[in-house]
């Protein structure tokens, strides 16, 4: 079985580049990350922190940014993760979970990461998922995800609900939106929609998080992506004896 966790050398390996320089093509996710504004349309929220909210824009819950950090210290140390914010440019001390901080830092987390640990950018939101589901949300919100069900497809099918309780303690979250279709014993087709570009990764990660939460082996295919130009993502999660591998 594929392994997600964060570690030296993982995943495949990402196009090294001098700071400022773009990697991948113009349309690839890794283009995009660090450098596009992600909420160009719609309400910014009124919390984004600091003096750096003004030139990046709408803001993401500070648990998110903590916990990509959490996932760097975990697998690479302190030092790697210095090495990290430096290259994102972020001079953000402390992250604090309650507040706002710009979207794009926490691209630019990602795609500095990318470069400092020589893995693809998708490697890295996947593992993030996966770090997410295990050991993020039960610090704290353990209770949140005990009340989301007892399995993996009852937990896909309460994800929206679940974040809209996650929304009363947070209340200037843009939460994703999901669709389960397609439902049969062992497998769903799992629809996306979200304001934010490039986290299909992010979310295959969850759902193999998911998978390990319940002790279920579980596949997930992304069968259509907006990075190809579809209007949102699409992923069959088939889980089960047989489905992992
Ligand atoms: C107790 C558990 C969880 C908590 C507390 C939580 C909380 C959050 C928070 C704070 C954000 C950032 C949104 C913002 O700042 O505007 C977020 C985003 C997100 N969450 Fe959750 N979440 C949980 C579990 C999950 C699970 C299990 C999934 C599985 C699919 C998931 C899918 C996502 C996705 C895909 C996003 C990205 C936002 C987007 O699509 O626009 N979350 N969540």
């Amino acid at each position: 079985m594929r392994t997600v966790a964060l570690a030296p050398g993982f995943g495949r390996k990402a196009r090294r580049s001098r700071p400022g320089v773009r990697l991948g093509g113009p349309d690839s996710m890794l283009a995009r990350i660090g450098t596009l504004p992600i909420h160009t349309v719609g309400q910014c929220g009124a919390s984004a922190r600091g003096a750096a909210a003004d030139e990046w824009g709408c803001p993401v819950y500070g648990m998110v940014n903590k916990a990509v950090e959490d996932l760097v210290r975990m697998n690479h140390g302190g030092e790697t993760w210095r090495r990290i914010k430096e290259r994102a440019g972020i001079d953000v001390e402390v992250f604090v979970s309650t507040e706002g901080y710009p979207d794009e830092m926490t691209y630019a987390l990602v795609g500095a990461a990318s470069e400092v640990l020589g893995a693809s950018a998708a490697d890295i939101l996947e593992a993030f998922g996966v770090h997410w589901v295990l050991h993020t949300a039960p610090d704290g919100y353990g209770a949140i995800l005990d009340a989301a069900g007892g399995s993996l497809p009852e937990f896909l099918m309460n994800l929206n609900q679940m974040h809209t309780r996650v929304g009363m303690i947070f209340p200037n979250l843009k939460p994703p939106r999901f669709e389960c279709g397609e439902v049969t014993e062992n497998s769903m087709l799992l629809h996306h929609h979200t304001e934010r570009p490039g986290l299909g990764p992010m979310v295959k990660g969850l759902v193999i998080g998911l998978g390990k939460r319940f002790d279920t082996p579980v596949r997930v295919e992304q069968v259509q992506d907006r990075e190809k130009g579809a209007d949102h993502d699409v992923f069959r999660v088939t889980w089960g004896p047989g489905a992992a591998g």
